[in-house]
C-alpha cells in the first residue's frame, strides 16, 4: 500500500477474530496516515493508525463528527442525525447539549445506579440458571441488561418495558434494514415525545424528568429532550451489548486471568484492559476536515474526511508493551475503547460500572462458566461499526452455582 498504488479497500480484514487486521501492524510502523478506499461507495478517505496521532484528530476543533459537513465519510442514504443527537454535532450546539447532562454521568450519580444495576443482574443470572442449559448469553444477558440500565436511568415505566425492548432488539439486530431501524429510532422518539409529557406532569427522581423540567435552565428545547434521550438508548445498548459478549468470550479463553477481574482491588483495571483490547468500536471514529490539517506529516485538506481507528491505536507498542497480549494487571490508562476529545464517550463512568458488577457477578456466582461450543466454532458478527459475537453459548456445573 504504497503512496503510488491505488489504496486499499476499507475496512481491512481480520486475520484472527480477536484481533484487529494484521495490515494495521505495518501501518503504525511504515504509513501512520494512509489513503483508502471505501468498501460502501469507492470513496478515499485518510485512515489514523497511531495512538497519538488518533487522538491529534480526535482533539482537533478542525475536524468535524457532523455528517453533513462536506467530505464526511458517511453514506449518503442515512437520514440526517435528528434535534439532539449531539454525537453528530459539533460545537456550540454540542457543547450546549452535552452539558445539560454532564451532572448525570458524573461517578457520584453512576454510583447511586449501582445498587439497581447488581440487582438487575442477580435477576438475570437466576433466570439464566433456572433454566435448561446451554445458555446464549447475549440472549440471557448482554442484551437485556442495558436495556434494564437504560430504561432505570431514563424512568421508563416498568409497563412500557416490552414495548422498550421490542425496540432496542431491532437495533441490536444485525440483519435489520438500515429502513427498518430508522423507522425504529422514529418509534422510540414518538415513544419518548409521550414520556416528556408524563415527566412534565409528574417528575421523579430520573434523568429524563430532570431534563424534561430543567430544559429552559439548559436552553435545550422538547424535541432536543427527545432526541438526547433516543442517543442515549442508541448509544447506551448496542455498544454494552457486544462489550459483554465479546468480553466474556475473552474472559473464557484466559481462566486464569479471572480472578484479577474477581478482585476489588484489580477488576477496574481489568475492565479497562479488556476495553483495550477488544475494542469493539472496530471501524474507527469519522471525521471530515474543514480547514488544511497537518497529522503525521501529511496534509488533510479542508473537505475530506478521516477514520480515526481506535482498535489499532489500542495496539500501538508506542504506548502498550506486548499489545496483542490480554493482560488484565496491566493498568491501560489512555486507552482509546470510548474515544478521546470532545466527544470522548458520556456514559463510560456508567459502561465501566455495569461490566464491573456483570463479570464479578457472573464469575463469582457460576466459577465453572465456560463455552458450550468449541472457541472456532463461535461466530462473530462485523458489521459496519461495532464489532461482537452473533452468539456465545454456555454451560456450567450446576454444584458449583452460588
Ligand atoms: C460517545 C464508546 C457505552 C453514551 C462514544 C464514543 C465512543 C463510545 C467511542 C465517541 C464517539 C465519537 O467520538 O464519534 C462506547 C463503548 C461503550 C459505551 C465502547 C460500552 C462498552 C455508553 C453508554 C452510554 C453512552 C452506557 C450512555 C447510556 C454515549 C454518548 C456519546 C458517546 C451520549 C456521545 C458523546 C458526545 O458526542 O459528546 N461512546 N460507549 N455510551 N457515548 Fe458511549
Amino acid at each position: 500500500m504504497d503512496s503510488v498504488s491505488k489504496p486499499v479497500s476499507y475496512p481491512l480484514s481480520r486475520g484472527c477474530p480477536f484481533d484487529p487486521a494484521p495490515e494495521f501492524t505495518r501501518l503504525r510502523a511504515e504509513r501512520p496516515i494512509t489513503r483508502v478506499r471505501l468498501d460502501f461507495d469507492g470513496s478515499e478517505v485518510w485512515l489514523v493508525s497511531r495512538h497519538e496521532d488518533v487522538r491529534a484528530v480526535l482533539r482537533d476543533p478542525r475536524f468535524s463528527a457532523d455528517f453533513s459537513t462536506p467530505g464526511f465519510p458517511a453514506r449518503m442514504t442515512v437520514q440526517p442525525p435528528g434535534p439532539g443527537t449531539f454525537i453528530r454535532m459539533d460545537p456550540p450546539d454540542h457543547s450546549r447539549l452535552r452539558r445539560a447532562l454532564l451532572n448525570e454521568f458524573k461517578p457520584r450519580r453512576v454510583e447511586e445506579l449501582r445498587p439497581h444495576v447488581e440487582r438487575i443482574v442477580h435477576t438475570l443470572v437466576d433466570r439464566m440458571v433456572a433454566g435448561p442449559q446451554p445458555v446464549d448469553l447475549l440472549e440471557a444477558i448482554a442484551f437485556p441488561l442495558p436495556i434494564l440500565v437504560i430504561c432505570e436511568l431514563l424512568g421508563v415505566p416498568y409497563d412500557d418495558r416490552p414495548f422498550f425492548e421490542r425496540c432496542t432488539a431491532v437495533i441490536g439486530d444485525q440483519n435489520a434494514s438500515p429502513a427498518r431501524r430508522q423507522e425504529v429510532r422514529t418509534e422510540l422518539w414518538a415513544y419518548m415525545d409521550r414520556l416528556i409529557d408524563a415527566k412534565d406532569a409528574d417528575p421523579a427522581d430520573d434523568l429524563l424528568s430532570r431534563l424534561t423540567t430543567g430544559r429552559d435552565r439548559h436552553g435545550i428545547s422538547r424535541e432536543e429532550v427527545a432526541g438526547i434521550a433516543t442517543l442515549l438508548i442508541i448509544a447506551g445498548y448496542e455498544t454494552i451489548a457486544n462489550q459483554i459478549g465479546i468480553g466474556t468470550l475473552a474472559l473464557l479463553r484466559h481462566p486464569d486471568q479471572i480472578p484479577t477481574m474477581l478482585d476489588p482491588a484489580t477488576s477496574v483495571g481489568a475492565v479497562d484492559e479488556i476495553l483495550r483490547h477488544q475494542t469493539i468500536i472496530a471501524y474507527g471514529l469519522r471525521r471530515a476536515a474543514v480547514a488544511d490539517v497537518e497529522v503525521a506529516g501529511e496534509v488533510i485538506r479542508a473537505g475530506e474526511g478521516v477514520i480515526a481507528v481506535l482498535a489499532s491505536g489500542n495496539r500501538d507498542d508506542r504506548v502498550y508493551e506486548d499489545p496483542d497480549v490480554l493482560n488484565l494487571e496491566r493498568v491501560a490508562t489512555d486507552h482509546l475503547a470510548f474515544g478521546f476529545g470532545i466527544h470522548q464517550c458520556l456514559g463510560q463512568v456508567l459502561a465501566r460500572m455495569e461490566l464491573q458488577v456483570l463479570w464479578q457477578t457472573l464469575f463469582r456466582r457460576l466459577p465453572t462458566l465456560r463455552l458450550a461450543v468449541d472457541v472456532d466454532d463461535v461466530e462473530f458478527r462485523d458489521d459496519m461499526f461495532v464489532y461482537g459475537v452473533k452468539s456465545l453459548p454456555v454451560v456450567w456445573s450446576p454444584e458449583n452455582e452460588e
